[in-house]
């Protein structure tokens, strides 16, 4: 499966987060692993598996660059596509609008046709108060806050590194699962 990692950075705590992720999950499930900055939307196309990293900033909001892809993203399909999502914040700092641009980016692939349900993370070891990337008690991606709690950073992606890879075999065997019964129904004539 074809997957890449992109992120958008401001002071570069989601770079340093993007490349631990990809360091963890390896060569073999990584191809790519890219700023967005100098990138178009249209580039993140013909991935299996989208991992988007994403911050947020300015209380709630987007940073600069995943807000001109949100922009675009009607006039984009991402059908099928696969997303996996790590969000960065400061549960401290902006606790009534913690991880929301995760949400926000979440819900606009999801528009597009993308997949999601991938690498939820529960967000019951986090104080905070509300956030449009909670559903129920889970986050829609890995919840890191470099600002407060650095130190429990490389244990969470370690572990939510383990759950996507699992999870990703589960997708990879129903596909090739789905793969042989067309085979074979083709075999058949049916
Ligand atoms: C002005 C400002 C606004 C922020 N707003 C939010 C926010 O609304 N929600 C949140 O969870 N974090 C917020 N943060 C925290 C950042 O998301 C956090 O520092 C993040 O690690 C930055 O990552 P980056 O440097 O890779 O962009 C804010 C930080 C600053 C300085």
């Amino acid at each position: 499966m074809k997957t890449g990692i992109f992120y958008a950075t401001n002071t570069g705590y989601t770079e340093e987060v993007a490349d631990e992720i990809s360091d963890t999950l390896g060569p073999n499930l990584v191809d790519t692993c890219k700023n967005i900055e100098d990138l178009e939307l249209s580039d993140l196309q013909g991935f299996d598996v989208l991992i988007l990293g994403i911050a947020t900033w300015d209380a709630g909001d987007l940073p600069y660059d995943w807000a001109l892809f949100h922009d675009q993203l009607p006039e984009h399909d991402f059908t099928g596509t696969r997303i996996v999502l790590f969000g960065l914040g400061d549960q401290v700092g902006y606790g009534e609008t913690f991880l929301d641009a995760m949400g926000i980016i979440y819900r606009g692939f999801l528009e597009q046709g993308a997949i999601g349900n991938l690498g939820f993370w529960p967000t019951k070891a986090y104080d905070f108060q509300a956030s449009l990337a909670a559903y129920d008690d889970k986050f829609c991606g890995l919840a890191i806050d470099q600002d407060n709690e650095s130190h429990l950073t490389t244990e969470r992606i370690v572990e939510w590194c383990a759950q996507i890879k699992r999870e990703l075999e589960v997708v990879r065997l129903c596909s090739d699962n789905q793969q042989s019964v067309v085979t074979e129904s083709e075999r058949v004539g049916a």
